[in-house]
């Protein structure tokens, strides 16, 4: 069995890059991390791939704040082909996917999003699990299409949240569940990607 080829994309420090590339390290996770690409010039996610010594590009996204241009978009389609990834991790990258992307990767894209979905879609869902008085939220692994963190869910797993917790306490609880649930959401996808 050929392993599957992955791509990782993100725009912060890329923790679950990270425990992707932990477990692929220690013969965990069955993949090819092939390229790691971010829209950040200096973003962590691309000097923790340097440290790991996987392939890695910044990719220029042109003037809007939430999405590429559609000449960039259809640069990181070609930047992904030429690497022959099969399967598009996104790693907290901030900008929202539109048709080259979902049309060159059809059920092939996929993301970790920190809420137990489908509440709380959107940016800094913990804030908002928080403010809304919550007792538990978490994080959802879910395949990516043109809605808002709505695409069809892969895995979940919940986290408490606890009496005095601050925003940035509980996101860090709910970052340990990530770091967790993505790796293993991608190894089920192996075994179904290569029935
Ligand atoms: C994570 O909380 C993830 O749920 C969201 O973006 C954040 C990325 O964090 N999509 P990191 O860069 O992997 O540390």
């Amino acid at each position: 069995m050929s392993l599957l080829q992955i791509g990782i994309l993100g725009s912060g420090k890329g923790s679950n890059c990270r425990a992707i590339l932990e477990r692929v390290r220690k013969g965990q996770l069955a993949v090819d991390v092939r390229l790691v690409l971010s829209d950040v010039f200096d973003a962590g996610i691309l000097e923790l791939a340097r440290e790991f010594g996987v392939p890695n590009a910044y990719l220029p996204p042109g003037p809007f704040r939430t999405r590429l241009t559609p000449e960039s978009e259809m640069a990181l389609v070609q930047m992904l082909h030429e690497a022959h990834v099969e399967l598009v991790v996104l790693a907290g990258f901030m900008r929202i996917l539109k048709a080259p992307m979902l049309e060159a990767f059809p059920k092939r894209i996929i993301n970790i999003h920190p809420s137990l979905l489908p509440k709380f879609p959107g940016l800094e869902a913990w804030k908002q699990a928080l403010l809304a008085g919550e007792k538990v939220t978490g994080c959802t692994v879910h395949l990516v299409d043109a809605s808002i963190d709505g695409g069809d869910i892969i895995d979940q797993r919940g986290v408490p949240i606890l009496p005095n917790d601050s925003a940035e306490s509980l996101h860090a609880r709910i970052q340990i569940a990530e770091h967790e649930i993505y790796p293993e959401a991608i190894s089920r996808f192996v075994v179904r990607g290569n029935k």
